[in-house]
């Protein structure tokens, strides 16, 4: 029996644009559901393959890799679990996202790290959002408060990699965007418009130093960190200091995206456009539109792809339709659509029970380092879980 939905007003104008009848959106809304049953199912086998005090890294053709709470990645896996929490309501998904987020308070202190605000927004964030507290509000202020103490006024940026007391190199990758959004969030938590003057400064030096006239961006821009002067231009975990890693391209299009959601400014959605513009009319972007690992990766096509810089992709794509006329929000959709088909179908997604219990196989941690190659990744389960709700919260079906 099909079940009918009652529909926000603000939905309508994306209805429109998909075209999307009443009963479409109750076949949609049952198999992105389904998607998630099933998402909680391998996460019980993840759970089993964990010790307690650890959270989940990456998993080898099933061998799974745990991580400590310091880990840029470990939290991932609790906020995957308060996704999905928010979506089936399942307690066991609350209960075992509680238990592996409580092994990450101590980081809120971390100041030796530019990734507090995947490893604390991604988790706290997410837990905030279906159970705020003020518990939780603090321990995410306080982590906003570590992440800002990496900012040095003469580059304009937070210092990715490296000590802060550092004064020869100082190091910033198109990642860090990422982590822009925690301090938006503690901006409007606190109403400390530091938090937000931090979070604009970054993003419009890394919007100037960081691309190529093409969009493209490289992964890493080193500064001098008294003058803020240009040392060079690199990569780590791309092809070459020229070339075009997936996930940077991911992480760009994500942040800038959000950006334009944070402040309006359209200068950055016209930069998440450009940036989409290269990555979807990229010729070496293959059918199936999951990136290989690099879009200059040597071997093209016989090289791997990068399961979750299409997922970040995805759910990059999702928001920024909501923000773009008609006809490019139909563009965007659509591809943010494919690449969740292919990610949902049995050339990416694991069979029940395999893999771990994580849920997508092939994506790559670093190929120059020879680390984490066609594995599956926390992360990449995570924005493929995050992709799938924008769709769903969107009116879009699979
Ligand atoms: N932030 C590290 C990565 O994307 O691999």
């Amino acid at each position: 029996m099909k079940r009918l939905f009652l529909l926000p007003f603000y939905l309508l104008p994306v209805l429109l644009i998909t075209g999307l009848p009443v009963t479409g959106m109750a076949q949609s809304a049952d198999k992105i559901g389904n998607e998630f049953t099933a998402a909680i199912s391998q996460f019980q086998l993840l759970s089993k393959n964990l010790p307690p005090d650890k959270l989940a890294q990456y998993s080898d053709h099933g061998q799974v890799k745990a991580c400590g709470p310091g880990s840029w990645v470990a939290g991932f896996y609790p906020g995957s679990l308060f996704y999905l929490y928010s979506e089936t309501k399942n307690s066991w998904t609350l209960e075992e996202g509680l238990r592996r987020v409580k092994l990450m308070e101590p980081e809120q202190y971390n100041t030796g790290t530019h990734d507090l605000g995947f490893m604390m927004y991604c988790s706290y964030g997410n837990l905030y959002k279906i159970k705020p507290g003020e518990a939780v509000k603090q321990v995410l202020v306080n982590s906003a408060t570590s992440l800002s103490k990496r900012f040095n006024p003469a580059v304009g940026c937070i210092r990715s990699w490296g000590k802060i007391s550092d004064t020869t190199e100082f190091r910033v990758i198109i990642d860090n965007m990422m982590n822009l959004e925690l301090l938006f969030w503690a901006a409007k938590a606190t109403g400390n418009r530091q938090f937000y003057d931090i979070a604009v400064k970054h993003a419009n030096t890394t919007m100037q130093q960081h691309f190529r006239p093409d969009y493209s961006s490289y992964h890493v821009v080193v500064y001098n960190p008294k003058t803020g002067a240009v040392i060079k231009k690199q990569t780590a975990q791309g092809a070459s200091d020229a070339s075009a890693w997936a996930r940077g391209q991911a992480w760009g299009l994500y942040g800038f995206t959000m950006c334009y959601r944070e402040t309006k400014d359209r200068k950055y959605l016209r930069q998440a456009q450009h940036i989409a513009s290269f990555i979807l009319n990229n010729p070496n972007l293959p059918k199936d539109k999951i990136p290989y690992w690099d879009f200059n990766a040597p071997g093209i096509p016989n090289t791997d792809r990068d399961a979750s810089a299409g997922a970040i992709m995805a759910s990059a794509l999702i928001e920024l339709s909501s923000y773009v006329d008609k006809k490019l929000s139909a563009t965007y959709l659509n591809a943010a659509k494919e690449m969740l088909n292919s990610l949902s179908g049995p050339a990416y997604k694991a069979a029940p029970g395999q893999n771990g219990g994580f849920l997508l196989m092939h994506s790559v941690g670093s190929h120059p380092a020879n680390a984490e190659v066609d594995v599956a990744l926390s992360y990449a389960d995570y924005y493929y879980i995050e992709a799938l709700k924008r769709l769903k919260d969107a009116g879009g079906r699979l």
